[in-house]
């Protein structure tokens, strides 16, 4: 079994989209670990994606991911990090694959509806950023 870290960003949860994410989840199989709706600060969104500070959109990522309230989950399944990436569909939802969750639900290439760790180093990070042990059922 392996665990990722997933959000429901600011532009899914704003159109009122977090029933039907979830429900692609589970029907792909992913348990949900840990769940919560919160309103991420500036700089907590900015601590997040320390790792893209130098790219042109971070400014504009952080105020996009803080504006407004997100969905953060821990899933689990076998292949949990690669299967979630598969289903949430490639960055820019205008290269995301049929079926996938950018394909039906992105705005663009910064609103695009959902995250997920892109390894386990970065799952490793991600999930204990947001959710203390206790969190995780
Ligand atoms: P995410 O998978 O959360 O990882 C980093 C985020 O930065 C990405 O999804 C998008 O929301 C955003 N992003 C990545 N590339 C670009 C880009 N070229 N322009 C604007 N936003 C981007």
């Amino acid at each position: 079994m392996e665990r990722t870290f997933a959000i429901i960003k600011p532009d899914a949860v704003e159109r009122n989209l977090i029933g039907k994410v979830l429900d692609k989840i589970e029907t792909a199989g992913f348990r949900i670990v840990g769940m919560k709706k919160m309103q991420l600060s500036r700089a907590q969104a900015e601590g997040f994606y320390y790792v893209h500070k130098e790219r042109p959109f971070f400014g504009d990522l952080c105020s996009f991911m803080s504006r407004s309230p997100v969905v953060v989950l821990c899933l689990e399944k076998e292949n949990a990090i690669a299967d979630w990436r598969t289903l949430m569909g490639a960055t820019n939802p205008a290269n995301a694959e049929a079926g996938t969750i950018r394909k039906e639900f992105a705005k663009n290439i910064e609103e695009n509806t959902v995250h997920g760790s892109d390894a386990p180093e970065t799952a490793a990070f991600e999930i204990p950023y947001f959710f203390s042990a206790l969190e995780l059922a």
